[in-house]
Formats: structure tokens, sequence, C-alpha cells
């Protein structure tokens, strides 16, 4: 089947193309055709004639760009990411179309970032790096504090938020989760389940790894923040409409929030995954966040790793084979 790739960058055709080479899908080899613009409505119209959409998380998959994927022969929308916030669903279903993702690629991948920022904001070790450089070896405005004992408010037990949680057990963390559906493996850490206020009126850290749903938007808005225990950290790498950022920089001004870690950003479909060094960002709420010391980001990095871009291209070139065959692959969204 021909692969229309949208938001294409080199490191997705070196793992697609990596993966397709030695795939056996059991019909004939994919074609794969990388494009790089994302998927708009302007754009769209390059995937006329390709029976299957290779779609990113940034890429607009809302009901005008089905409705043109659908004129041009479109049967399958291939989504390379977990997450499927962006698809319209019952547009898709309305026309047929088929989506499929990638349930779980390298939770500890993210888990691993998750932690790494955490470290990282703690410990300052962002601005150490600037200082030494710069022949700067005082350590003023560099203390961190111990994370051995301290109380962390899981948001989401799902893969990423117990990895997540069994690193921070293994650094003699207290452990707390508010999720809708408790998972075994979390209280098997001796994590203890409460209500969202208390997680976040208990926990030193708090970081977010739900799926961004209708009731979890804004899930972290004024009234929440004002909830958490004076000075928490907060940490965002699961997706950026979890916060409320005009509240969230609030929250940094008054202190509320000590300090706040970003994979993720609301509107970061403007900004993310491209090189805008010599641009004039015109996002003021993304700029104020970088004005704060006590704010770290980076730009959706957290599934970066070679194991995870490799498990990326067989599981979606998997999905596109099983729809080949007319069989069911598991990852579907939706009913067609
Ligand atoms: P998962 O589906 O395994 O777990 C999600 C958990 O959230 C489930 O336990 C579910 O019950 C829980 N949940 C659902 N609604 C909730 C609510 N209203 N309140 C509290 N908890 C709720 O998902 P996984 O693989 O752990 O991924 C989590 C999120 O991480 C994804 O939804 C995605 O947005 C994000 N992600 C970010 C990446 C990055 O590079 N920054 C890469 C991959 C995923």
């Amino acid at each position: 089947m021909r692969i229309a790739f949208f938001s294409a960058k080199a490191y997705d055709r070196q793992s697609f193309e990596d993966v397709n080479r030695g795939f056996d899908s059991g019909s004939d080899p994919h074609e794969l055709v990388f494009f790089e613009p994302r998927l708009t409505p302007t754009t769209a119209a390059l995937a006329h004639g390709f029976g299957v959409v290779c779609a990113f998380i940034n890429d607009d998959v809302s009901g005008p760009v089905l409705e043109q994927l659908a004129a041009g022969g479109t049967q399958l929308v291939a989504l390379r990411s977990a997450g499927f916030n962006n698809i319209d669903l019952a547009t898709a279903e309305r026309l047929g179309i088929a989506i499929a993702r990638v349930p779980a690629y390298s939770p500890h991948a993210v888990a691993e970032h998750t932690v790494g920022l955490m470290l990282t904001l703690n410990r300052k070790i962002h601005r150490a790096y600037n200082r030494v450089r710069e022949g700067n070896f005082a350590l003023d405005g560099l203390l961190g504090f111990d994370f051995h004992g301290k109380t962390i408010g899981i948001i989401g037990t799902g893969k990423i938020g117990v990895l997540t949680a069994k690193i921070l057990h293994g650094f003699g963390c207290q452990l707390l989760a508010y999720d809708v559906h408790p998972s075994e493996d979390f209280l098997a850490l001796g994590g203890r389940y409460v209500e969202l206020p208390q997680l976040l009126g208990q926990s030193d850290v708090v970081s977010l790894h739900c799926p961004l749903l209708p009731q979890t938007k804004h899930l972290m808005n004024a009234e929440a923040i004002a909830q958490l225990k004076p000075g928490a950290m907060l940490v965002n790498t699961s997706r950026g409409a979890l916060l409320d950022t005009a509240a969230v920089v609030m929250g940094l001004k008054s202190g509320k929030i000590g300090a706040l870690a970003l994979d993720v950003y609301e509107q970061e479909a403007a900004l993310f995954f491209e090189d805008l060094s010599n641009e004039i960002i015109q996002d003021d709420l993304f700029e104020r966040l970088l004005t704060f010391p006590n704010v770290l980001i980076t730009g959706h990095q957290a599934f970066f790793t070679r194991e995870a871009l490799s498990n990326i291209a067989e599981t979606t070139l998997g999905n596109v084979a099983a729809f080949e065959r007319g069989e069911r692959s598991g990852n579907e969204v939706g009913t067609c």
C-alpha cells in the first residue's frame, strides 16, 4: 500500500525505511512517501491517491481534513503516536476511515525523560552547565533538595505513570496517585491512591501522565493550582492542554508553583519540532514561561530514543499490514 507521511523528519524517514526494508507484511512491500509539511486543510491534497496517511501528534486530522482525505481515497490514518486527541473520530467513523495508533512504543523513554527533567530542574544542572562553561563555579542559586523521602503525586498510573513511579520508588520517594482506573502495579510499589485535592495538597512533586480528554483538559487550572503544596514542582510530559498555561504563569509568579518542567505545551503545534532560532516567536505566553529561572522546557522529546523510533515504525507498518489483510491489529481507535 502507498503510505503518505506528514510532518516527516529525517529521523522518521530513516527509522521507517530501516524497518520497511526487513518488513514482512505478507503482501506487496509498502511504498513510503515522506512529506515535510504538517497535515492541514491546505496540505491534505498531497495525500490524494494514497490509501494510508501516516500522521504525527501535531498534524491536523480534523473533520475538514478527513473529508479531503476520504475524497482522495484514503482508507486508513495510521498515527505514529499514542495520543489521538488530534483526530475527529466521529467524522472518521462517518466517512469509514479507519484509525490506528501505536499505543506503547517506549513508555521507558518517556518515564526516564520525566525523571531526567525532575532531577535537572531540582539540582539546576542546566544552569550549572552554562555557569561552569563560563568559568563561574559559584553555587549560589543552585540549591536543590533530596528526592529521597519526598512525596510524589502521579496523575494517571498507566504505562508511563507506573514506570515513572517505579524509578522514583528506587529513589526512596513516597508515592501518591490519582487515576480513574487504579493499577495493581502501582499498589505493588507501596503507592496509595487518593482523591485529586489530597494528592495536590500533599505532593512535593506532581507529575501528569493521563491522556488529554474533555474531562482532563485544563486539569491543572487556577483552582487546582491553589490546592498545591506551596512551592511544589509541577511536571507535564503528557499533553500541553492538561495545564491552563495562563494559570500556571500566575502560579509561578506567586511562588505557589516552585518549579515547572514541561515537555509539552498547549500551543506547541506552532513551535515544536522546528528550528525557529532565527524567528520572532509570537506566542507571548510561551515566551513568558521562558523568563522564569525555575522553568525547564523541552520540545516534546520525551519519546525520542532509538528504541522508541524503531518500535513506532514496527507497530505502524504492522497496523497497515493488518488493515490490508482485513484483520484487526488491536491498535484501532474507534470502530472502523
Ligand atoms: P496509558 O493509557 O497507559 O495510561 C493513561 C492513564 O491515565 C490510565 O491509567 C487512565 O486510567 C488514566 N486516566 C484516564 N483518564 C483519567 C482522568 N480523568 N484522571 C486521571 N487519570 C486518568 O497511557 P500512557 O502510555 O501511560 O501515556 C500517558 C500519556 O503520555 C499519553 O496520553 C500521552 O498524552 C503522553 N505521551 C507523551 C509522550 C511524549 O513524548 N511527551 C510520548 C507518549 C505519550
